[in-house]
């Protein structure tokens, strides 16, 4: 998987996305991020949270974290800028080592990642012996390298079913956790970890937006916590959060997650009206038009991980991608 070679240029892919105005303003960053990319055989992978002038303008390919990692694995570019945060950087070059992977801004990490380290993993083994731990990709390459296998929200219950065993370690997201609980007969033993976007949303503000808005379609990531996805018509992977909006066409929806996602997806579902929380990531929010742009022309930031952590690490992360979901 290359660069995404499309008849459509990105001022066009931005018409009606942005006001022309705005397209205009944008047009001399983005063409010089296009060219930049041409010269350096780079391609720009983002995260559906990125803002739409980046989705829509500049990334090549775009998806959910499952997604990305599996783009990663097969690009032929020399170079992936990672519009997205700093894990997912850290997993492109887990799953394609002789790629040089750049992200803009070194600050773009995540509330998960942080709240684990590769210490408390080896805490928790001895705590459970011979239980497998189950890892969600938002963690550090350190942390993957003492796991089991890895997830993401997009395959959470598949990989823990995957096990065959009767008790897993989950970490570090607990509402990820908790429910996958739901969905299995596997005994889950969780982490404390959490989102600070979607941690934020409660059932009550759900059932205002049901009050308000008769017939209105909620869907929510899997992040969010119980009484929200209790609420929900519909819990899935942002990837999944879109594609189900794509394919049910609903006349009204609020999709319970961090809000660049409803911008993105709304030109596309023109015939859909988005209820808009605007709950934002502020780590992913960090990565910008300018940002990209400084990053291929000076080669920064590159993500550089210690050889054998990302041996260990690519070995949770491949067991993941051989299970199909
Ligand atoms: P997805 O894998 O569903 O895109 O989730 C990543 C993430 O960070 C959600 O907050
Ligand atoms: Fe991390 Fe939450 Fe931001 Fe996703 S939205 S990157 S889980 S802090």
């Amino acid at each position: 998987m290359g660069i995404s070679s499309t008849s459509v240029g990105p001022l066009e892919r931005l018409r009606g996305v942005l006001p022309d105005v705005e397209i205009a303003a944008l047009a001399p960053l983005i063409e010089e991020i296009e060219e930049l990319k041409q010269r350096r055989n780079a391609v720009v992978l983002a995260h559906n949270y990125m803002t739409p002038d980046i989705y829509h303008g500049v990334a090549d390919l775009k998806g959910d974290s499952l997604a990305l990692a599996r783009m990663a694995e097969k690009t032929d570019a020399d170079i992936i800028v990672m519009a997205g945060v700093h894990f997912m950087a850290e997993t492109a070059k887990i799953v394609n080592e002789a790629k040089t992977v750049l992200i803009p801004d070194l600050g773009a990490g995540c509330s998960l990642a942080e709240s684990i380290t590769g210490d408390d993993i080896r805490l928790l083994r001895q705590r459970y012996p011979g239980v497998p731990v189950v890892t969600y990709v938002n963690t550090s390459a350190d942390v993957k390298a003492e796991s089991d296998i890895c997830c993401t929200s997009g395959n959470a219950v598949q990989i823990v079913e995957s096990l065959g065993v009767d008790r897993v370690i989950f970490l570090p997201d607990q509402y990820l956790g908790r429910w996958v609980a739901t969905q299995t007969k596997v005994d889950i033993i969780l982490w404390e970890g959490s989102c600070i976007v979607h941690e934020r949303f409660t059932g009550a503000e759900l059932r205002e937006y049901r009050a308000s808005y008769p017939g209105i379609q909620i869907i929510a990531h899997p992040e969010c916590p119980p009484d929200v996805l209790e609420e929900a018509d519909f819990v899935g992977s942002t990837s999944g959060m879109i594609n189900w909006v794509k394919r049910e066409r609903p006349k009204r929806v609020v999709m319970v997650t961090e809000c660049s996602m409803s911008d993105n997806v709304a030109v596309e579902v023109p015939e859909t009206d988005f209820v808009r929380p605007c709950n934002l990531c502020p780590y992913m929010k960090m990565i910008t038009l300018a940002g990209i742009r400084d990053s291929l022309r000076d080669m920064k930031h590159e993500v550089l991980i210690d050889p054998a952590v990302a041996a260990r690490a690519r070995v949770a992360v491949a067991r993941m991608l051989e299970v199909r979901v």
